[in-house]
């Protein structure tokens, strides 16, 4: 890809990876991401994150229609995941850069991935500023957001934030820029990366946003390691954005998630949104043989109920539903209330399994359930109806 110029001498040198659907254990709605790496041209030439490792080469000649990679003097590790940090041996043995910047976790982390020896490693706090001639570089630790090692780099005389994976969406595109394409579609990207990467860390997020307002940066850029750069306005809606998502305020809408060996399953969760929708809450339905569970995810964010349902099986649930609920637990949802559901033919455990992981992953479970032996009969039918009444009235008062 060409280089960007971005501001005057930054440079956007990063790769399209045009094909993946799997980042790293979520299943992207839309094909492709981009790994963004930053090239500032002053006193010091400086490199902010690399790319992912398959793309090298490329990653080389973008750089090499700027600078010779030879002539970088700085690099700046702001998270060392794989797809940003995994490049940094080679970009070490190839630069042999004066100095490589990282946080005092990011430290760690670099020690424990490469174990390296002799490398110019230099520790930055929150706080620290660097000079790059020109330019300072003022850096701020985000532990967590999301993974321990990560900060963001602020570039006070371009008004620039590097922000790492902070404020990122996965699309492949021509495009830079978040004005750039409909903004339905960049809110679900982000929003679809929030629920996925995100949300567990959300707590840090409100308090990264409020030292941001704090500092009372003047940011007229956002600069992440994933797709699309926010420019003018736009970077007023993100920072807006994200607290919204941060705050993670329920919303009327419940989603139900499914699993089903004869049908019986199904026609309980039909009953069970007739009676959410009595209440007046918008539904939607998921069959987890039709969903991947980052999907899941993202419909669970924009929602404000879960209802989940399986039948029992060999004394458990079928194991869809312990798929997605093990990866909803992970990403701690807050502010959700939520009740089971399910046939049987014999021992009927499947209620009391669903209701222990919603309790588990944070869920408010508001009934004991609903379960029905066999194929529901029209009484059976009207009790999911009453459970989804049941729920839809819990769900209103937390709104
Ligand atoms: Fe895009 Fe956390 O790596």
């Amino acid at each position: 890809m060409r280089p960007v110029e971005i501001k005057k001498d930054v440079y956007w040198v990063g790769a399209v990876d045009w094909n993946t659907i799997d980042f790293h254990g979520y299943s992207l709605a839309h094909k492709g991401t981009t790994y963004n790496s930053y090239l500032v041209l002053d006193d010091k030439i400086t490199l902010f994150d690399t790319v992912k490792p398959p793309f090298k080469e490329q990653f080389l000649e973008t750089i090499s229609q700027v600078v010779d990679p030879c002539k970088i003097d700085y690099i700046v590790s702001n998270h060392l995941e794989p797809d940003h940090g995994g490049l940094l041996p080679d970009m070490i043995a190839t630069c042999a850069p004066e100095k490589v910047f990282c946080s005092p976790l990011g430290q760690r982390s670099i020690e424990a991935h490469f174990h390296p020896q002799g490398w110019p490693l230099e520790v930055v706090k929150s706080g620290d500023t660097l000079s790059l001639g020109k330019r300072d570089v003022h850096f701020l630790e985000t532990r967590m957001i999301h993974w321990p090692d990560s900060m963001v780099s602020y570039i006070p005389q371009d008004k620039l934030l590097i922000s790492q994976d902070a404020f990122g969406q996965n699309i492949a595109s021509t495009e830079r820029y978040s004005d750039q394409i409909n903004p339905w579609l960049l809110e679900e990207l982000m929003a679809h990366y929030y629920a996925n990467i995100v949300l567990p860390y959300s707590p840090q997020v409100l308090k990264v946003l409020g030292q941001i307002a704090d500092m009372g940066l003047d940011i007229d850029m956002i600069a992440p390691d994933h797709g699309l750069i926010h420019r003018g306005e736009a970077v007023g809606k993100v920072l807006e954005l994200y607290k919204a998502y941060a705050e993670q305020k329920p919303a009327n809408r419940a989603l139900l998630i499914y699993d089903s060996m004869w049908h019986s399953t199904d026609r309980m969760a039909e009953a069970i949104c007739d009676g959410l929708v009595d209440e007046g809450v918008s539904a939607k339905l998921m069959h987890l043989k039709s969903f991947h569970h980052s999907d899941v995810q993202m419909e669970l964010f924009r929602s404000g109920a879960l209802l989940a349902g399986s039948p029992t099986h060999n004394n458990g649930i079928l194991p869809l539903m312990a798929d997605a609920l093990t990866y909803i637990k992970g990403l701690r949802p807050q502010n959700k209330v939520g009740a089971a559901f399910g046939s049987f033919g014999w021992s009927g455990e499947c209620i009391k399994i669903i209701s222990q992981w919603l309790q588990d992953a944070g869920i408010e479970v508001v009934d004991p359930g609903v379960k029905h032996k066999h194929v529901p009969d029209a009484d059976a039918l009207a009790s999911c109806a009453e459970l989804g009444r049941t729920v839809g009235k819990a769900l209103k008062t937390k709104l």
